[in-house]
């Protein structure tokens, strides 16, 4: 049995996301297409694909050769999509699906109204107004040949962590630490630093990749530390964890003590100000510079690139090695791997 799959990924992450899916025994991608986007063949099991950790999401998708929505009405074409949305049931526990959302071009037209009636009478599952745990996307197909449905294969977006019991407005996405911490190319041997850790996102992924030797996050704001414990003990690595109240533009540890420094820099937005950016990023940059080894690694994530680039070139002991340019839904930071030189 083969299924088409379409991977919806960070855009910018694209590559890293390749090579993740690459692993999974029996998924054939196609070559690169629109960013953001990664299309494939499934021929093994379809739960290894919840292990994708570069992934927004992951749906089944199949091609209809039909002129117009209304066909998927058609007893044929009906069936074909009942078939496509039991594929995705039999994956999970009974009852784990309760609602269904579909996303659509029209989806308040009349002909997709009905389209959703029926399968929820079919389904017995409630039409939810916003979002669903059963979500199908219908679209015209790229070549115009006809439409294309998608049926997310998991109940949650895989971006939703299992261990994120504890949201703060300013998370960063799973995938994007996940992807961070990648590029740290983690070690077990690593001393890892995560300053301004907030509720623990890039501690938690560089930690689900592999062992550190050491694990430390901290933060100023004593709110961000309690959040940030909870989902530590969530993702059940408490003990492997060190959380710490400091301030990263002042750290009480010896020079040359870190291997990794991870950061998700306060943008500005809705965390921070620009104003309080400008004297923070040259204290912090200069910081993780003192406490890092030469060789080492740091890998942050912020908006105020230009902010950035400036404090880099004032600071010629961090080497940019690589920047990323991150979509996060409209907002488009981008990723720094910066090498420690002597
Ligand atoms: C963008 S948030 C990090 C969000 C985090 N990655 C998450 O997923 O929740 C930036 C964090 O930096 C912290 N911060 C700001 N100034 C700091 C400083 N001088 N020292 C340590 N942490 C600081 C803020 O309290 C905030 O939690």
């Amino acid at each position: 049995m083969s299924y088409r799959i379409e991977i919806i990924v960070p855009a910018g992450l694209d590559a890293l996301a390749r090579a993740e899916a690459q692993q999974i025994g029996g998924l054939r991608l196609d070559p690169a297409g629109e960013h953001g986007v990664i299309s494939a063949t499934m021929r093994g099991p379809l739960p290894a694909l919840f292990n994708l950790r570069c992934a927004i999401s992951v749906f089944l998708m199949r091609s209809f050769a039909i002129p117009r929505p209304r066909a998927l009405l058609g007893d044929e074409h009906f069936r074909a999509v009942l078939a496509m949305v039991e594929t995705v049931r039999r994956l999970h526990p009974a009852n784990t699906f309760q609602t269904l959302f579909l996303s659509a071009a029209g989806a308040e037209s009349s002909v997709l109204r009905r389209f959703k009636h029926e399968l929820s009478e079919r389904l017995g599952l409630a039409v939810g107004d916003e979002d669903g745990d059963l979500v199908l996307r219908l679209r015209p197909s790229p070549d115009r040949s006809g439409w294309d449905l998608l049926v997310r294969l998991t109940p949650r977006p895989l971006a939703t962590r299992p261990w994120r019991v504890c949201n703060r407005e300013g998370a960063l996405n799973g995938p994007v630490a996940h992807a961070m911490a990648l590029l740290s190319k983690p070690r077990a041997s690593d001393r890892v630093l995560n300053v301004g850790c907030g509720s623990g996102t890039l501690l938690i992924e560089r930690l689900l990749i592999g062992p550190a030797a050491q694990a430390i996050g901290c933060d100023t704001d004593p709110e961000a530390l309690a959040c940030a414990y909870r989902n530590v003990a969530a993702a059940g690595l408490s003990h492997k964890v060190d959380l710490r109240d400091w301030d990263a533009r002042q750290l009480p540890l010896a020079p040359a003590s870190i291997d990794v420094v991870l950061a998700d820099l306060p943008f500005g937005h809705l965390v921070g100000s620009h104003a309080s950016n400008l004297t923070l990023y040259p204290a912090l940059l200069r910081e993780a510079a003192r406490v890092t080894r030469p060789g080492g690694v740091a890998v942050f994530i912020s908006h105020e690139v230009r902010l950035m680039e400036r404090t880099l070139a004032e600071l010629p002991v961090w080497r940019s090695e690589q920047q990323l340019r991150v979509d996060l839904g409209g907002l488009y930071p981008r990723i720094f791997v910066l090498r420690r030189v002597e």
